[in-house]
């Protein structure tokens, strides 16, 4: 049973990280994406936030506290304020409270593990809780499709990670039921080769991102490619659905694939033009080609916003993979670094 009353309380989420197969690269308004995307959320990678409240008199502005593992941390204190403070005007009861917000990772800073989806949405199930507290339970798909939304205003892949398996985030042009507001969970639907399914992260480079997301999403504005890759992610995203339902691995290995280097190619040829994949990068890439070839194992890569490489792959696969990984891969990898993750089952209260 939980102490927590509408004077004082302690909430815990813990909340994962999600990799997505159909990329959001381009935003507009208020973090509304200029496409869909479709993501698998991770099992290992996560934040865990605990938010501590008591009332107070309100007041025009939130009252936070923001610690990082434990150590107060003011860069994150400044953005998670601001964040808070742009709620107000639908959550009002944020300002009624003295606020402590402490966070810590399962994963490593940098890792090029998206790190911004796992807080903003650990952050926006505790901001929920609160309101169910202060106005009282709500019915749980809406509860988490608010969640989403809310987690979307801080960083907009963060509104994939709270459901578990596989999400959708963007109005499709040809298919009802989805939303640039929120996503919307896939699992029920999906065949069972895609419900047991690895995702281990070779660490290329440790380094921090030379261009941000937001600086990325913003070179979309006037990106001589925007409209065709606008509606070559409609396409892909209305095809995984599909493909995810059926089981057809090899399109999900062109369709995936393709993705994560029409991003990268994007990066490259927008004004000014960046890159951050390495040659190690290429080097695994390739590698990948060619043993999934010469072994007839289905196994795709993935790129997030860095050089590191997202290796997906089925289940019964996994030993053939790992022993690849180790003779092959692994030295590739900064101080031979790889990160296991898997397909999750998205956040747990674990608290409150
Ligand atoms: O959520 P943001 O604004 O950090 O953007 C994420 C963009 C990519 O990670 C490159 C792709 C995606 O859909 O997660």
């Amino acid at each position: 049973m939980s102490s927590n009353t509408a004077e004082k309380g302690t909430i815990t989420w813990q909340s994962p990280s999600n990799i997505a197969l159909v990329k959001y690269w381009g935003k507009h308004g208020n973090q509304l994406p200029r496409n869909p995307s479709l993501s698998m959320t991770l099992k290992e990678s996560s934040t865990t936030t605990t938010l501590s409240y008591k009332k107070r008199l309100p007041g025009r502005e939130v009252a936070l506290q923001f610690l990082f593992d434990g150590t107060p941390n003011r860069i994150f204190e400044k953005r998670i304020a601001a964040y808070l403070n742009s709620l107000l005007a639908d959550y009002p009861f944020l300002a009624a409270y003295n606020l402590t917000l402490d966070s810590s990772n399962t994963f490593p800073h940098s890792s090029g593990i998206a790190s911004s989806a796992a807080a903003f949405s650990a952050l926006a199930l505790c901001v929920m809780s609160l309101k169910q507290i202060v106005a009282g339970e709500q019915e749980e798909s809406s509860f988490f499709r608010e969640a989403s939304q809310l987690a979307r205003l801080g960083s907009g892949s963060a509104c994939r990670s709270v459901y578990g398996g596989y999400s959708v985030w963007g109005s499709l042009s040809n298919v009802s039921g989805y939303s640039d507001e929120y996503a919307v969970p896939l699992l029920s639907e999906v065949h069972p080769v895609f419900q047991s399914f690895y995702d281990t992260i070779l660490i290329v480079s440790a380094e921090k991102k030379k261009v941000g997301s937001s600086a990325g999403h913003a070179l979309m504005e006037r990106h001589p490619f925007a409209l065709s890759r606008f509606r070559q992610a409609n396409e892909h995203t209305a095809e995984l659905i599909e493909v995810l339902k059926s089981g057809d691995l090899k399109r999900y290995i062109e369709v995936v694939e393709n993705e994560a280097l029409t991003l990268h190619g994007l990066m490259m040829s927008s004004t000014p033009g960046f890159i951050l994949i390495r040659k190690e990068t290429i080097e695994i890439i390739e590698k990948i080609r060619e043993f999934r070839k010469t072994e007839n194992i289905p196994v795709a890569f993935t790129l997030d916003a860095g050089p590191n490489v997202h290796v997906l792959y089925p289940a019964a696969h996994r030993a053939g993979v790992m022993k690849f990984i180790k003779e092959e891969l692994e030295e590739l990898c900064d101080e031979r670094r790889w990160i296991d993750d898997s397909l999750g089952t998205g956040p747990k209260q674990l608290k409150g």
